[in-house]
């Protein structure tokens, strides 16, 4: 079973609730919605692995350790997806990233995929796919999907906000993806939008509504 990781880290968790306000504006939402991505890439990374570099500090060469950062790929999963790659990019500058295109159909909640470009040797890489929200799982589940069946093995998915419903969906269709949250919210309502959550977090970052 994949491992929840909750990051309640209190400058998150105030950063989130600012966003979560209806009066906050497009442009307020995307800056915050960066600053915890940034915040919470700190904590999805902290297992990444390490590789020895040779270095001549102004004494001596010694051996030291530096993040095998090529091996790294962010996956947005588009359109909402993208308000978070900035922010990882600002802490991993040397990932890469692909893009999966997908859609809730609105009617019938199931995704809809549209796109999909991913970074070369995805098989050799740690992929973190990232979206603001988990709902019912659908979109996640897919995006992972499509990440395996191009042989991607190692996967992390990381959301800010997420309902009860979408974690065990994930959970159970990947049990070998870590989850990685800022918050977990109570459940979904009949449209399977998050309560209390914070909206449509693609149309609030694109101003799109
Ligand atoms: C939202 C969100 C997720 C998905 C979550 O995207 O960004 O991708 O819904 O819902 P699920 O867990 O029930 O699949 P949406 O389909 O609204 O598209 P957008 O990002 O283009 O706005
Ligand atoms: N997609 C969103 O943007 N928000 C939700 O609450 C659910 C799905």
């Amino acid at each position: 079973m994949g491992k929840l990781h909750v990051i309640d880290h209190p400058m998150i968790t105030h950063k989130l609730t600012l966003m979560r306000s209806k009066d906050t504006s497009s442009k307020d939402f995307r800056e915050l919605l960066n600053e915890i991505s940034m915040l919470m890439a700190y904590e999805v990374t902290r297992d990444l692995p390490l590789t020895d570099m040779e270095i001549e500090t102004p004494l001596e060469k010694a051996t030291f350790q530096v993040i095998d950062g090529k091996k790294i790929s962010i996956v947005p999963i588009l359109r909402a997806g993208l308000g978070m790659v900035d922010g990882i990019l600002k802490l991993v500058p040397v990932a890469r990233v692909g893009h999966i295109g997908l859609y809730r159909d609105p009617e019938t909640h199931e995704p809809v995929e549209y796109y999909c470009k991913l970074p070369k040797f995805i098989e050799q890489r740690q992929v973190i796919v990232v979206d603001p929200m988990l709902a019912t799982g659908g979109s996640a589940i897919a995006a992972i999907q499509f990440i395996k069946d191009r042989g991607g093995k190692d996967i992390k998915m990381m959301n800010l906000v997420a309902a009860p419903e979408g974690i065990k969906a994930v959970q159970e269709a990947h049990p070998d993806v870590d989850i990685y949250v800022a918050a977990v919210d109570d459940c979904l309502n009949d449209h399977a939008y998050i309560l209390p959550g914070l909206g449509d977090a693609g149309d609030r970052i694109f101003g799109t509504k």
